[in-house]
């Protein structure tokens, strides 16, 4: 950049004199463009009135979900009113049923299914009836008052479906630990 020589303004205020010192380059280039960009914005947003203002998008966000089936809440309630209480028995649901089981339910029902906080799944003894759509109604329910959460929130249907499936398998196996039967004990 080529060196600019101060120039003396030609006040003299009492004996103090002053330097007219230009503006760096960058910082002028900075002031134009951003002044451009100010009107261009003005054009877009607010007189020509093409861009939304975030008010405006969030309301046209909640039109496209509304179109698009609901919003979130409406299309899981959807999946749940579809929920189908059939038992799963081939290997691959099976498979991701004992991957949930492991992952969410062991630390109640042991990692056989034999008991512990929970109740024992491998016995003939059930608190909350036999059967797919009794297991699949207490899964999605849950037993808060005694400590089991409603998995409603946590898993999806068809999760709740093969957990639930899973544990049915349980039926009849034998755990290394198991816990006293509760319940109503149902052949
Ligand atoms: C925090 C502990 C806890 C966790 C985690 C838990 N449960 Fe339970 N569960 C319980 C308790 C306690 C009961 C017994 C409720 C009662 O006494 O009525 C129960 C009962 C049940 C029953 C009814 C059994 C019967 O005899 O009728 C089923 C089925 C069941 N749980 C499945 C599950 C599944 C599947 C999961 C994992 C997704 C799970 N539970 C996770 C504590 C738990």
């Amino acid at each position: 950049m080529a060196k600019v020589e101060d120039r003396l303004l030609d006040h003299n205020y009492d004996g103090i004199l002053e330097y007219d010192n230009p503006l760096p380059g960058w910082w002028v280039w900075l002031f134009i463009l951003t002044t451009i960009f100010s009107f261009i914005y003005m054009f877009y947003f607010h007189l020509a009135e093409v861009g939304e203002l975030q008010a405006q998008e969030y309301i046209s966000e909640i039109k496209a979900a509304e179109a698009s089936g609901g919003t979130l809440a409406q299309r899981n309630e959807k999946l749940w009113a579809k929920v189908q209480y059939v038992v799963l028995e081939d290997d691959a649901a099976l498979n991701q049923g004992k991957e949930i089981f492991v992952k969410n339910c062991v630390s109640c029902h042991g990692p056989d299914g034999g008991g512990g906080i929970g109740p024992n799944m491998t016995d003939d003894f059930y608190l909350h009836g036999k059967g797919i759509e009794a297991t699949m109604k207490t899964v999605i329910n849950g037993v808060p008052e005694k400590g089991m959460v409603s998995w409603k929130a946590i898993l999806k249907p068809d999760e709740v479906q093969k957990v639930s499936s899973y544990v049915l398998s349980l039926h009849g196996k034998t755990a290394t630990n198991p816990k006293a039967p509760q319940g109503v004990e149902i052949k």
